[in-house]
């Protein structure tokens, strides 16, 4: 069988280390879909060496252009960003009837239900694993997994530059700045930390949980968000003391009175509570459902390898023909957010 063409828009952290991943496992591809993935062209900002080899692909200096003319199945949008060059390239993707995997949850949490909508009239996939958790497959269990329940909240650590600074002041007393310096060093990181420290990542990731969780249209704008700039090591020293850690949250919820809460701040959370116990770089994502009761999961939500590993495995869904709406009911079924305020409660 014909490999599945790949095109990778952005070779940053992520992006290099996709096509590493994919190379390194071709055989493995073949062995059980019958078929490999091969990627076929590449664009990024500057050229230099990666790490992988160039041996077949072709080189784009317009992502754009890429995505609406090289000859490919899939297009990979690793650029990041929730407008301008990203953006231009998952609808020059989708308009040029490709499939497209991101691992960009602010492209998603401001415009995923367009361009579901966009995907879904194609009958493409338009697949996110990468853009929550990568080291967790929360989007598949919300979608699958978990999908005959009717869940009353989904709430965890969905960053992992946060949990990792918290962790880290926690353990060493070192300030803030410092370790926010290690966290991008190790390419955990958004390209602009202040999305990270600020709660803006985790809400973005949390917008999308929270469609998938409740069959609602994303709405990122409705979300209360305060990051952890202001926790000193002197807060998380008293937490400690009197039996609670201090994790910055993502927590959406049904309210009694029939709307559904999103929220982001810092927490006190009991040390016996399983995301209390979550540290550094790893993400926990807990789901609480009518028949399922609660389900924890724990994983790496940063870096190259357990994004990349998330990438690839909506890839292989591609690869092996197994389609689900992008938000698991079809996007035009999607209902308005049903927007809680205290007034209501
Ligand atoms: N900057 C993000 C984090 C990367 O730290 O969680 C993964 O989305």
């Amino acid at each position: 069988k014909n490999p599945l063409k790949v095109a990778v828009a952005g070779l940053g952290t992520v992006g290099a280390e996709t096509v590493k991943v994919l190379q390194k496992q071709a055989n493995l591809m073949a062995a059980r879909y019958g078929r490999t993935i091969k990627v076929v062209a590449v664009s990024a900002r500057s050229r230099r060496d990666r790490g992988f080899a160039m041996e077949g692909i072709d080189w784009y200096d317009d992502p754009v252009q890429m995505a609406a003319s090289a000859d490919v199945d899939v297009v990979c949008e690793l650029i990041g960003g929730s407008d301008g060059v990203a953006k231009a390239v998952v609808e020059a993707a989708l308009a040029a009837g490709r499939h497209v995997v991101t691992a960009n949850k602010a492209l998603l949490a401001h415009h995923g239900v367009a361009l579901a909508k966009t995907a879904e009239s194609k009958g493409l996939t338009l697949g996110f694993e990468a853009a929550v958790a990568g080291g967790i497959p929360i989007i598949k269990a919300l979608r699958e997994g978990l999908a005959g329940n009717t869940i009353s909240r989904v709430y965890g650590i969905m960053n992992g530059t946060c949990n990792y600074i918290l962790t880290t002041m926690r353990e060493s007393g070192r300030d803030f700045a410092d370790v926010l310096a290690d966290a991008q060093r190790l390419g955990y990181a958004e390209a602009d930390p202040s999305f990270d420290v600020d709660g803006v990542d985790t809400a973005h990731k949390l917008s999308l949980l929270t469609s998938l969780a409740f069959g609602t249209q994303v709405n990122f704008d409705s979300i209360h968000i305060e990051g952890i700039r202001h926790v000193s090591a002197t807060d998380i020293a008293f937490a400690e003391e009197l039996g609670y850690r201090i994790k910055l949250l993502g927590i959406a919820r049904k309210t009694a009175s029939g709307g559904i809460e999103q929220r982001v701040h810092p927490c006190m959370v009991r040390k016996d509570e399983p995301v209390a116990t979550v540290e550094g770089v790893f993400n926990s994502v807990v789901v609480e459902g009518d028949s399922v009761g609660r389900s924890v999961s724990i994983g790496r939500g940063a870096g190259a390898g357990p994004t990349a590993s998330a990438v690839v495995a909506d890839l292989i869904d591609i690869v092996a023909s197994r389609q689900t709406p992008t938000f698991g009911i079809p996007a035009d079924l999607l209902e308005p957010l049903p927007v809680w305020s205290m007034d209501q409660h």
